[in-house]
């Protein structure tokens, strides 16, 4: 049965489930890791909907359970395990229910293997790029009695186009305009289990946002591994830069992001366009990863320090105001206490405005994992403690340069603490609280005037405004 005929089946079957029981059949989606499994997730529930699912309003209603998994830590595994673990009881109570694993951990060699023996109660696993076989997939785990397993079988895939999305917001979206990773950062898993880097076409994905625009969202951010070198492969000569130009002339878009940037590829164009275009914000993701030379080239990363500095000098040079944000990582393989103060040094010359800061995961099937002199564990967490300290003494400082400014905020919607207070987001990525006002939605445009300052967060008042709406 091709996939088309597998999602009409499920839909009649469900539509049958329905007219028996006066309640249709319903669907969660457990998501771990980065925005592209966010936006995976997205995908599949799409999907499910496709085939009739309603979504769940909890896990203890849904006749089908996906956790999409991460694994580029190893504590995203354990939570993970955790997560399956504690649905086992779920499923003995309602045997109807079905269980899937999909995502980057089951591309994993041997995790098949891992899920076989502890986790019996898993129906089906569905790999990487795999999204567009779920319908041939689930109707399999109905009728069959053992574990029904799809994984990508190469590095060289396909992309799903044109599958449906189930979105989160209604004014923001993901979009994917690449997959996969060709750098093999010697400690990182991702191209491992996510293949080699494939482009969209323009036309795909600049006829997916104009569909979005139409439909009312206003942000975009997009995704890719290495956004910096899209386009390489594709037949049209177009790179990220010129991509981004065209995203800026789709009509009603106001926001446009964009991660993660590979310092290595980030080019004088790439800056001067978001110099340049309206709505480009003024927001750049630059993982650094490192400060140590040595270390820097251990990873496999393309620059040294210096360069790195040098690249942030021309970004700020170029782009008013603009925040930079980084990942880090701490305890890489021979990770020496000099190297760790290459880091602390080189936070303090970056000046970044959040660093994302991890202790090194080893991950097997990786370059680094096999080299000799891992850090211990305990040497590992006193380094990232002192890192964040001076990283968020840095921020704190970086925001109190915003005290009494204006600045432009996205409403996202109601803070998570408190439903009177408003969340949003400026130009520059930056969390903006402020006093709920009822005519304002999500999307939204407004000036908020900052009266205080936090390390991860802005509070401030909105001035007298026009939503745009
Ligand atoms: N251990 C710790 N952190 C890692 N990252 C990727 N692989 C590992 C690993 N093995 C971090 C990098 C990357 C971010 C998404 O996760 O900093 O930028
Ligand atoms: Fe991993 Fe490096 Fe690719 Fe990022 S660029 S996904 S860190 S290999």
């Amino acid at each position: 049965m091709n996939n088309m005929e597998a999602i009409a089946s499920l839909q009649q079957m469900n539509m049958e489930y329905d007219r028996l029981n006066h309640q249709k059949r319903q669907y969660a989606v457990l998501t771990y890791g980065c925005q592209m499994n966010e936006h995976d997730s997205e995908m599949i529930a799409g999907m499910l909907e496709s085939m009739g699912y309603i979504l769940a309003q909890s896990i203890n209603e849904a006749d089908i359970i996906i956790i999409n998994t991460c694994c580029v830590r190893e504590s995203a595994e354990q939570k993970i395990y955790g997560k399956i673990g504690s649905l086992k009881k779920i499923k003995e109570e309602r045997p109807h229910l079905l269980i899937g694993v999909s995502g980057c951990m089951m591309q994993k060699p041997n995790e098949l293997n891992r899920i076989r023996r502890i986790a019996p109660h898993v129906d089906f696993v569905l790999g990487t790029d795999m999204i567009h076989t779920l319908g041939n997939v689930i109707l399999d785990a109905y009728t069959q009695r053992k574990l029904v397993v799809q994984i990508s079988p190469d590095e060289y895939r396909q992309i799903d186009e044109g599958l449906p999305h189930s979105r989160q917001d209604d004014y923001r979206a993901w979009v994917a305009i690449m997959h996969g990773c060709n750098n093999f950062c010697t400690y990182c898993i991702v191209p491992h289990v996510r293949g080699r880097e494939r482009s969209r076409t323009p036309t795909a994905i600049i006829s997916e946002i104009t569909q979005l625009t139409r439909k009312g969202v206003k942000e975009v951010t997009l995704l890719g591994q290495n956004v910096n070198s899209y386009g390489r492969g594709l037949q049209t000569p177009i790179d990220f830069s010129d991509l981004l130009m065209m995203v800026n002339n789709i009509p009603n878009i106001q926001r446009i992001r964009f991660m993660t940037s590979h310092p290595r590829d980030l080019t004088e164009k790439l800056i001067k366009t978001i110099e340049i275009s309206k709505h480009v914000c003024e927001h750049i993701h630059l993982p650094a990863q490192a400060g140590s030379d040595r270390i820097l080239q251990l990873m496999n990363r393309g620059y040294n320090q210096l360069q790195y500095l040098e690249l942030l000098t021309q970004i700020r040079e170029r782009i008013p105001h603009v925040s930079v944000t980084t990942d880090i990582i701490v305890g890489f393989p021979g990770e020496t206490e000099d190297d760790f103060q290459e880091t602390l040094k080189l936070c303090v010359k970056a000046q970044w405005d959040t660093a994302y800061t991890f202790i090194y995961s080893n991950r097997s099937g990786t370059t680094a994992s096999t080299m000799v002199d891992q850090i211990p564990i305990a040497v590992k967490k006193r380094r990232l403690q002192e890192l964040m300290a001076l990283q968020n003494e840095i921020s704190l400082k970086i925001n109190q340069q915003l005290l009494s400014t204006t600045l432009e905020v996205m409403v996202e919607g109601e803070s998570q603490n408190d439903a009177q207070t408003l969340a949003g987001r400026t130009r520059t990525h930056k969390l903006v609280l402020f006093p709920k006002l009822t005519n304002l939605m999500p999307g939204d445009i407004v000036q908020v005037r900052i009266d205080e300052v936090k390390t991860w967060t802005l509070h401030g008042q909105v001035v007298p405004y026009d939503t745009g709406r």
